[in-house]
């Protein structure tokens, strides 16, 4: 057999070396390095069944989905949860991860579905109180509820159960015991997903884990956990207001681009079946506000931009994003600079997305724009106005995917004029007044015009 040399490698970042390392050379964790297994040698004999042609394997595939019963989490999973699927859910503290996991259960389970819903954050009388206060009793046999950190009692007690879905919440906060290491280090949170990973597979139920989120927002632990589990969702939001997307942003089933819209009420999340107008703010002609419409997977919700543009007092103007890419921002106010001579370079400028919703949607570009002009010419924006586009960085305004199903979702709510590029083919959308344009300037001219 060929000799290896032994090499460490960082379960946090990657980072190779032939010398063991206490704390990571290239990302600075401590306790992350681990001796690498040597190359897998292929052995020629391949078990019995163990291989299996395409067809084959179609023909064994039943409906291997099973429905929420929530549309909204439905949705964003690509249309149910699928048996023997691994499910991550991140989000900050207090977000609303185990309000939605029991109402994940409480649904599954009237629908005659078995869960165990592991807690090793808080008492079974605690998660008891929460689904008392979230009404869930109907089928309240159908749940079994645990409070226990040990990791392999819980999957002993799995075991045993007759059940079709497993909760673990969280990763971070169970562990085994053959290793010595802390819950929630690196480890041991690897472990755990590891032999979460497996049971699932082999019982072949789905299986959800809560994670943790570090300081910059992403899920807490190696980044190897995001590459084991099959899917991993966020539930994200400002705490502020009561609006909170559940948004996938790794799915082996389905797409990555839907978001679900819940209201977090004092009987826990409630679904938003039309989430566009909660993003407008709801006060008409105010300088500093303007109106688009973003994709969210298939559907278009019409959103507010607000903008404040203030003289600065320093030498460096500030830029502030929120909901918005900082980039992007600080891209567009270089085109309206040079392109439409608005001296931003003494005015701080400050953006927010209405609602806490984020997007990178580039027909935002324009209302992104007009919301600054807006603040910066104190010019309020009629209320019924809408606007749609990506600029480029001629200061042109550049056609987006979807222009007409946007353009009827900003009708259905009353909007009535639309400022768009122009494109090839005129677009009809009934009455609406559709202004089209070539470039940024022009759009500004006749905004002025039209007041
Ligand atoms: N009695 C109540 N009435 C209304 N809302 C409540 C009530 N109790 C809790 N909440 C809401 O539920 C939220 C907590 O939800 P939950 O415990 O599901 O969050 P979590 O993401 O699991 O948090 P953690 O990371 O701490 O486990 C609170 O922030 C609050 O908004
Ligand atoms: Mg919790």
């Amino acid at each position: 057999m060929p000799k290896y040399k032994v090499k460490y490698i960082c379960q946090n970042c990657g980072y190779e070396s032939l010398k063991w390392f206490g704390s990571c050379p290239q990302c600075g964790v401590w306790g992350s390095f681990v001796e690498k297994a040597p190359p897998l040698i292929l052995d020629h004999t391949v078990a019995e069944g163990s291989i299996s042609t395409l067809s084959e394997a179609l023909a064994g595939e039943e409906e291997s989905r099973i429905l929420v019963g929530i549309e909204e989490f439905d949705r964003v999973l690509g249309g149910g949860l699928v048996k023997g699927s691994v499910c991550l859910l991140g989000g900050e503290p207090g977000i609303g991860k185990s309000t939605l996991l029991l109402q994940v259960a409480g649904s599954l389970s009237s629908r005659g579905n078995k869960i165990l819903y592991v807690s090793a954050e808080e008492s079974v009388r605690q998660v008891a109180s929460r689904a008392r206060r979230l009404g869930i009793f109907s089928d309240s046999d159908n749940i079994y509820m645990v409070s226990e950190s040990d990791l392999d009692r819980v999957l002993e007690m799995a075991r045993a159960l007759p059940i079709d879905l497993i909760v673990i919440d969280s990763i971070q906060t169970v562990k085994v015991s053959s290793i010595e290491t802390i819950p929630g280090s690196l480890p041991q949170v690897r472990e755990c997903a590891q032999r979460v990973f497996s049971f699932a597979k082999d019982r072949e139920i789905p299986a959800f884990m809560v994670g943790h989120v570090t300081k910059e927002g992403a899920i807490a632990g190696p980044k190897l956990l995001e590459h084991l589990v099959d899917v991993v969702l966020y539930f994200e939001g400002d705490k502020r207001t009561q609006y909170r997307a559940l948004r996938a942003v790794k799915n082996r089933y389905g797409s990555t681009l839907e978001v679900g819209i819940f209201e977090m009420t004092s009987k826990g999340l409630e679904e938003v079946k039309d989430p566009s107008a909660i993003f407008l703010s709801g006060l008409d002609g105010v300088p500093g506000a303007a109106v688009g419409v973003v994709m969210e997977g298939e559907r278009p919700l019409v959103v507010e931009v607000q903008a404040l543009v203030a003289p600065t007092f320093f030498p460096y103007p500030k830029r502030v994003a929120q909901g918005f890419d900082f980039n992007r921002l600080q891209l567009l106010i270089a085109v309206l600079e040079k392109r439409v001579g608005i001296p931003l370079g003494k005015y701080d400028v400050y953006l927010n997305i209405v609602g806490g919703l984020k997007s990178s949607d580039p027909a935002l570009d324009v209302p992104v724009c007009c919301a600054i002009f807006s603040s910066y010419r104190e010019l309020s924006i009629k209320g019924d106005g809408v606007f749609i586009g990506e600029i480029g960085l001629l200061g042109e305004v550049r056609p987006v995917s979807f222009v007409s199903r946007r353009l009827s979702e900003a009708r259905r709510l009353g909007f009535r004029v639309a400022y768009i590029p122009k494109v090839g083919e005129e677009l009809k959308i009934g009455e609406m007044e559709l202004k089209s344009f070539v470039f940024l300037k022009e759009m500004f001219e006749s905004m002025e015009e039209g007041r």
